[in-house]
């Protein structure tokens, strides 16, 4: 008899039917590795396109390209066995046409992906019903949305104003008709998180939100302390890698210079001269 632990993935309807219920848990994830300590942990793995600047060292996520996220959905595939995986559109590949957008859906579905994530609230529904129809499951992203750096004039907290936040809650409620299964609540004032939460009927997930949203997600280089001092505000640190690594490569360089590494213990000799 075998005696190997079943385990299946978290589905996306399973996620959907969260509102209200336990908060969803998401992390960012991009390797394979990094996806295996997570994926005990958490209910979904994102394959963000943040990816662009924690890993590549970009600027913003707009130099993003879709074989970048294909490859990075593989690795988080192949290293996970049970959080759900949703993977970012990349800029450029869905704002067209609802057909680029279902073009390139397809390749991080066959890629591993669950469903994916866009950018953008009203101007996005018809796509999100053109995907949703064709079997696509979509988690919409709204209020500060990295994408659209430029229009924003920067990384802003978005609905300060009234006429702002009744802007950001048309545009969640938008997404939900067109049948969004969830939506990214980024960077907003936490009364309007709140009450977005309160009126739509598909889980918020919240970053920089509001600790009332129906999940929360964060950057997982951030919490582990490996992208630099400037930790944004939203963002609790739960370790410091980056201290661990800097001594790990201290001690290493250290035991080179000093001919400490390598030991007997890490080299091979043949049998005679043992
Ligand atoms: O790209 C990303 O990692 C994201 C999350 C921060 C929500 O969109």
């Amino acid at each position: 008899m075998s005696t190997t632990k079943l385990t299946r993935r978290v589905t996306i309807p399973e996620l959907a039917a969260r509102k209200g219920g336990q908060p969803i848990v998401v992390l960012t994830a991009y390797t394979a590795p990094i996806a295996r300590l997570l994926d005990p942990h958490v209910d979904a793995l994102l394959i963000g396109d943040s990816v662009g600047m924690v890993l590549h060292g970009m600027d913003d996520t707009l130099g993003v390209t879709l074989d970048m996220m294909v490859l990075h959905t593989q690795a988080v595939k192949r290293g996970s066995t049970r959080a759900a995986i949703i993977a970012d559109l990349p800029f450029g590949t869905y704002q067209s046409s609802p057909q680029q957008a279902f073009d390139a859906s397809a390749k991080l579905l066959a890629a591993g992906a669950q469903a994916v994530k866009l950018e953008g609230g009203r101007t996005m529904a018809a796509t999100i019903s053109f995907l949703v129809e064709r079997g696509i499951p979509v988690m919409g992203h709204i209020g500060l949305t990295p994408q659209s750096l430029h229009t924003m004039g920067g990384f802003r907290v978005q609905g300060r104003d009234e006429a702002a936040a009744e802007k950001i809650i048309d545009d969640a409620r938008a997404i939900t008709e067109a049948g969004a299964f969830s939506v990214v609540i980024e960077g907003v004032m936490e009364p309007l998180a709140r009450r977005i939460t309160e009126t739509i009927a598909i889980p918020t997930i919240g970053i920089g939100a509001s600790a009332d949203c129906d999940g929360q997600v964060l950057v997982t280089d951030d919490i582990l302390g490996l992208t630099g001092d400037a930790t944004p505000r939203f963002v609790q640190r739960y370790a410091d890698l980056a201290a661990t690594i800097d001594e790990a490569a201290r001690k290493f360089a250290d035991d080179v210079r000093a001919r400490r590494f390598p030991g007997k213990a890490h080299i091979f000799f043949p049998k005679a001269a043992q």
